[in-house]
């Protein structure tokens, strides 16, 4: 099933009367349970995809489609509820909550979608390996261990899709390796499918396809061979 298409998808930035063009014509499907990796030096768009394919950003011209839908015919509330519960983002930068703990991160998108469930928030930290840092806040934590709860707090809804910008980007290369082989159990496990950002060549081992961008343009798309 193709759960993410862009055709012939456009974006161009423009800050006073310079134009940017960051993304150029691309064509993309993503199917259920692909391991997606993109790479592409920096400035090739790899970000400005990542957020038209999830609605965060909207196209100059051209479409996105998420589950046979075209993100403009959503509403704003369908958007919110797309990203509450079918689509997961982690950052570089884990994005977690200052003042609040560990736990309290993890609960925080229950909240927002009306869904708690405590039992699966303790499974979750489990799953991660960080059941006992519960308590802690993220200052508290190494950079590879608040990117584990980050990743937590992204599948608590049960999304379908994980978006990860550079999850490593920040990390040294065993915690990266850390992360990497999480985000392959997610995917491999729980079906989720993943589009992953990365600067990586090595964590394209993890994928089971590799797009390379190059000035906004796809210029490889294909199969890795694991
Ligand atoms: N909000 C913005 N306003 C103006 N220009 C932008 C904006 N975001 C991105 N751009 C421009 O669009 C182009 C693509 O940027 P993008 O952030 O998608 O690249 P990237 O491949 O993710 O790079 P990096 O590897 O450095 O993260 C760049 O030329 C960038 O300067
Ligand atoms: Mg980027």
């Amino acid at each position: 099933m193709t759960l993410i298409k862009a055709i012939h998808l456009s974006k161009d930035y423009q800050v006073q009367e310079v134009q940017t063009p960051a993304l150029r014509d691309v064509n993309l499907s993503i199917e259920d349970g692909d391991f997606c990796g993109i790479i592409g030096p920096s400035g090739s768009g790899k970000s400005t995809l990542l957020y038209c394919l999830s609605g965060l950003e909207k196209p100059s011209s051209g479409q996105c489609l998420v589950m046979g839908k075209d993100l403009s015919e959503y509403k704003e509330t369908e958007i919110a509820d797309l990203r509450q519960s079918t689509i997961g983002f982690v950052f570089q930068f884990y994005n977690l909550v200052p003042n609040l703990t560990v736990f309290e991160n993890m609960l925080f998108p229950q909240i927002v979608a009306h869904k708690i469930d405590e039992k699966r928030v303790e499974a979750l930290l489990e799953l991660v390996n960080m059941a006992k840092y519960r308590n802690y806040f993220p200052n508290q934590l190494s950079g590879g261990m608040q990117q584990r709860v980050a990743i937590a707090r992204a599948i608590v809804n049960e999304p379908k899709i994980i978006f990860a910008d550079e999850p490593t980007g920040n990390l040294d290369s065993k915690s990266g390796r850390e992360v990497m082989e999480l985000l392959s159990r997610l995917n491999l496990d729980l079906k989720i499918t993943v589009i992953l950002v990365t600067h990586n060549p090595d964590h394209l081992d993890y994928c089971s396809r590799k797009i390379e961008l190059r000035d906004g343009s796809i210029v490889n798309d294909q199969p890795e061979s694991i």
